[in-house]
This record gives C-alpha cells, sequence and structure tokens, in this order.
C-alpha cells in the first residue's frame, strides 16, 4: 500500500509534540489538533523548541529544521482532520476524552478506509475501536517517551481491528523509522505490564524510608546500566499519567501490584507531577 502522506495527530502534549516532530523527518504533512487557540501555541512552541534543541545538538541543519516546519499545521477543529489518511489521537490519558474525540474524528473523517489510532497507554483497545463506526480500523499504537528518541511503537489490535489495519499501521512505523512489536489488547500491553509493577515498587521503597529517592534511582543506573532510575523516569513519563496508568492496570487485574502507592497520589494531588511541573521525586529547573 503507499505510505502514509497526510497525517493528523489529536493532542500536542510530550507525546503528541514527539510523534508530530518524528513524522515531519519522513517527509510527511502533519496536522496537530489541540483543544484550543493557547494550547495550539503551548504545542507548537513545544515543537519548535524541540527542533530548535536538535539543530544545537548538531543532528539538525538548520535547513532540515526549516523543512519539517514547513510540514506542519495546526488546528483547533477537529473536522479539519477530514483529508487525512492515518490520524494519531494522543490526548490525556482519560477514557472519556478519548473516547470523545475519536468518535469525532471517525465522523470528521472524508475517507471511509482511514486508520484511527491510539496512543493510549493503558485503555482496552476494544472499549475504544466500538465507541466508533470503523472499530475494524481502530487499533493502538503506542509510542515512548521520548518519541524522537526510543525506538518502539507497541502495536495493539482490538479483537474487532482488521488483518490490513494491522499491516498498514505496521508499514507506518516503518516510515516513521521505528520498530514495531505486537501486543495484547490487555491493560498494560507488553511494555507497561513490565514496566509500572517495578516503578510503582521503587516508590513503595522510597515512601518506607527503606531507602532514599537518589539511592534508589543510582542503584538501577549504575547496579543494572539503565539510562535512568525508576524515580527518575517517574518524572519524565509525569506522575499524574503514571498514576492514571497504574490505575487502568489495577482496575483490569486487581492485582496489588498495580496499584498506585498513597505517596504518587499524595504527589500527584500536591502538584509534584514531575519534569513537567519542576519537581516530582527530583527537582528540575523551569
Ligand atoms: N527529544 C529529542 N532527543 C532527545 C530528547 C528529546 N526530548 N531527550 C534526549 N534526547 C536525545 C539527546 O539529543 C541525546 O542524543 P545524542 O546522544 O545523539 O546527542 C540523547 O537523547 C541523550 O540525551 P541526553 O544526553 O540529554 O540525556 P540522557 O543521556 O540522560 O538521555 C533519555 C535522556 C533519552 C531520556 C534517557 O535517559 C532514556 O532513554 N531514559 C529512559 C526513557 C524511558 O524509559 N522511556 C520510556 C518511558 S515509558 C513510556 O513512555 C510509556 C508510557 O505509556 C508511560
Amino acid at each position: 500500500m503507499d505510505p502514509v502522506t497526510r497525517l493528523g495527530v489529536v493532542g500536542c502534549g510530550l507525546m503528541g509534540s514527539g510523534i508530530a516532530e518524528v513524522a515531519t523527518h519522513s517527509g510527511i504533512d502533519v496536522r496537530v489538533a489541540e483543544a484550543n487557540r493557547d494550547a495550539v501555541e503551548t504545542g507548537r512552541r513545544r515543537i519548535t523548541a524541540s527542533l530548535e534543541r536538535g539543530v544545537r545538538r548538531g543532528k539538525l541543519s538548520e535547513q532540515q529544521r526549516d523543512q519539517a516546519l514547513t510540514k506542519l499545521s495546526f488546528t483547533h477543529d477537529l473536522n479539519d482532520m477530514a483529508d487525512r489518511q492515518f490520524v494519531i489521537e494522543a490526548v490525556a490519558e482519560n477514557r472519556d476524552i478519548k473516547t470523545d474525540v475519536l468518535r469525532t474524528l471517525d465522523k470528521a473523517l472524508e475517507d471511509s478506509a482511514a486508520i484511527l489510532a491510539t496512543n493510549t497507554s493503558s485503555i482496552p483497545i476494544v472499549d475504544l475501536a466500538i465507541a466508533t463506526e470503523r472499530p475494524g480500523q481502530l487499533i493502538g499504537m503506542h509510542f515512548f517517551n521520548p518519541v524522537p528518541v526510543q525506538q518502539l511503537v507497541e502495536l495493539i489490535p482490538a479483537l474487532t481491528t482488521t488483518p490490513e489495519t494491522v499491516q498498514r499501521t505496521r508499514d507506518f512505523a516503518s516510515q516513521l523509522g521505528k520498530q514495531a512489536i505486537q501486543a495484547p489488547d490487555r491493560s498494560g500491553f507488553v511494555v507497561n505490564a513490565l514496566l509500572v509493577p517495578y516503578l510503582l515498587s521503587a516508590v513503595r521503597m522510597a515512601e518506607s524510608g527503606a531507602a532514599h529517592p537518589d539511592d534508589i534511582d543510582q542503584g538501577m543506573e549504575l547496579g543494572c546500566a539503565h539510562p535512568m532510575g525508576p524515580l527518575r523516569l517517574l518524572d519524565l513519563i509525569g506522575l499524574d499519567t503514571a498514576q492514571a496508568v497504574a490505575e487502568s492496570m489495577y482496575e483490569e487485574f486487581k492485582e496489588p501490584l498495580y496499584a498506585p502507592p498513597a505517596l504518587l497520589r499524595r504527589m500527584v494531588a500536591a502538584g509534584h507531577l514531575g519534569r513537567k511541573s519542576g519537581r516530582g521525586f527530583h527537582t528540575y529547573d523551569a
């Protein structure tokens, strides 16, 4: 099948902006939707800042940066996605919000063969698929943070997803330069099912006072060659996102190892969300 030339990305937070940026590097025309004008401007700044950083670090030429910017357009109206061949939803990890966005996109898309992908980390794909009129063309496409760096994409077909949709999404992942694995439609898929219990164990270890957060992180960085320790990684993911993912997994399996510890909940309540708020288990410059 022909490569995707017109992509839509809904949501321009950490994940959406990364997905949009990566797609522009593959020469794809990318339209990004955010909820309102302010959010559009924030999203635009986030992508531009990341491209600038690429230039500063010698990874992109100024010409490549400018080229990427010409491939991007922004909107706050989901109906502007009508001509897209493929749309990735990357809004907040909230079932109602995602369902709403996907239903609206489903109605807006002109091409009945267009694919809707969701970047949910933990919501069952089938629940989102059957909320639309195109359950065969809805699939999970789970990217990892930071998207420009992490090679992996998990492809998660729902029971309703057609083999053609899976193949087209696999081809699209290669077009983006990503490596795809197929994951089951179970909360947490493959990676979060393994990662989240580990991260929550680190929170419990800090919560109990058994070890200092710096020692927990250093232990895994220096002892196991992880690029960052579990508490630093939680700060990168966002404590609110991590809590939402853990809650979905707990709801699905009712296993105590997925239950968000009280410390995580209290930190989220206090607005200590990690890097994005400047403070989590560690502190960060603005
Ligand atoms: N955009 C583009 N490039 C970036 C980047 C970003 N946001 N952040 C880092 N990089 C690049 C840098 O340019 C640098 O490239 P270079 O070596 O070619 O110059 C390289 O990544 C390393 O960056 P830094 O030197 O600034 O910093 P570190 O060496 O500390 O690496 C890191 C930062 C890439 C975040 C690394 O620590 C890492 O890989 N951490 C683990 C991240 C991880 O596990 N992600 C998965 C999270 S789980 C998830 O997303 C699922 C969700 O559902 C919860």
